[in-house]
């Protein structure tokens, strides 16, 4: 089934260099089914054309309150729209949102409408960092707003810095999630993510190469599917949506002591984060010299926090995670058994796949099932896990009610 097939979308572009982009984003979304209705602001018409807007869209394009028959074309598109997306969104037009102006078509139906309204901001990074434009946007996103991006790089002016509109792709992926079915709605879900770090002086500590973006894409698919998300990260620097709760920590036992704060009311634990299996014994309070050719550290094993939970938790959905150079398949079912979990997403670690990289190739090893998950995104790979992990949800609540 496709998820946009009909969908009624309602494109705003108003006037910033990446409305180059909108004809491509109209082509994506029409490809999938969707209608898209384009309303232009008086300075888009400098970036992109009512032609081309119109031969790709197939509909009608608008740029006047005075357009349509009956000269209310800002109430009739604000009931039409299942979601208004607003791709670019300049800093003007951010403020003339967060300040309720209604002086033009665009601006007026979006106060008219009761749809969802996304925003894509889209300008230079000076304008975008203002204090003035980050207080209109934490007014929009106070008032149901939804807010894409921006994304972070080389800008048209040839300054680099966040304020680039989210890639045509991007914002499809994100329409398509919004309209997928809501199936975590209402259930609790822990996702830790990252690597932990186990001092070892002052100066330096033991870890690991995780980047942690497994773990956050993860949180943010189970998020757009409804569940109330818990992250508890080690250290990295990714961001995460405001709507996710996060809890940072260092070591594993931090890490242990934050999962276990907050799996009381849980439904799913996923078990992403490399969990470093050593600490050191004794931290020394002052650096550790260069003195002998060699030294000895002793390391004694941190808590196995997967496993303690499924020693506390029975009735939580746990999820864990392998990670291997080989013997991928062997030790992921070892896994399983040992750690007592409902499901061990095992990604083989390599090059272009696994820690540092934003592609993955993982296989999904349940009690009767192996299913294998192609090279994608691990924004991608997220999404499906998602689903599968659902699946192991509704599978083991119905078993339990046998
Ligand atoms: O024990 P091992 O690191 O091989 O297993 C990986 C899985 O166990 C991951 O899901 C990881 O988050 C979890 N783990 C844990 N506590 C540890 C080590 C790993 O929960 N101390």
């Amino acid at each position: 089934m496709n998820i946009l097939k009909n969908k009624k979308i309602l494109l705003g572009i108003t006037g910033g260099i990446a409305a180059y982009k909108c004809p491509e984003l109209i082509r994506l979304l029409t490809q999938q089914g969707a209608i898209v209705r384009t309303v232009l602001t008086a300075c888009a018409k400098n970036f992109v054309t009512i032609p081309t807007l119109q031969t790709l869209s197939n509909q009608p394009v608008y740029e006047s309150v005075w357009d349509g028959m009956d000269s209310m074309a800002h109430i009739e598109l604000s009931r039409w729209a299942d979601i208004v997306l607003i791709a670019p969104t300049t800093a003007n037009f951010i403020a003339l949102l967060s300040h309720g102006f209604a002086n033009d078509l665009l601006s007026t139906l979006c106060l008219a409408t009761t749809s969802p309204i996304v925003i894509a901001p889209s300008m230079n990074q000076q304008m975008y960092l203002n204090n003035l434009t980050q207080s209109n946007l934490i007014k929009l996103k106070n008032n149901r707003f939804l807010i894409w991006g921006p994304g972070d790089g080389i800008q048209a002016c040839g300054e680099t810095g966040p304020g680039r509109m989210l890639e045509p792709e991007e914002l499809l992926e994100n329409i398509h999630q919004f309209f997928a079915p809501k199936i975590m709605q209402n259930k609790n879900i822990v996702i830790t993510a990252g690597p932990t770090q186990e001092p070892l002086d002052p100066v330096r500590y033991l870890s690991n190469y995780s980047s942690g973006k497994m773990g956050y894409a993860l949180a943010e698919a189970a998020f757009t599917a409804g569940a109330n998300v818990t992250l508890i990260s080690g250290p990295t620097d990714l961001t995460i949506s405001n709507e996710i709760k996060k809890v940072e920590v260092l070591t594993a036992e931090e890490m242990h002591r934050a999962v276990f704060n907050h799996l009381d009311d849980c439904d799913i634990f996923i078990s992403a984060a490399a969990v470093c299996d050593y600490k050191t014994d004794n931290v020394a309070t002052s650096k550790i010299k260069k003195t002998d050719k060699t030294i000895t550290i002793t390391l004694t094993q941190n808590p196995d926090i997967l496993k303690e939970a499924a020693n506390y938790y029975p009735k939580i959905i746990r999820i864990g995670f392998a990670a291997e150079t080989h013997n991928l398949l062997e030790n992921a079912y070892k896994k399983l058994e040992d750690k007592n979990c409902h499901m061990i997403i095992a990604n083989e670690v390599g090059k272009d796949k696994g820690f540092h990289s934003n592609d993955n190739q993982v296989s999904v090893i349940t009690r009767n099932n192996n299913v294998h998950l192609k090279k994608a995104a691990k924004t991608e790979i997220a999404i499906q896990l998602i689903r599968l992990i659902h699946e192991t949800f509704l599978r083991e609540h119905s078993l339990a009610k046998c």
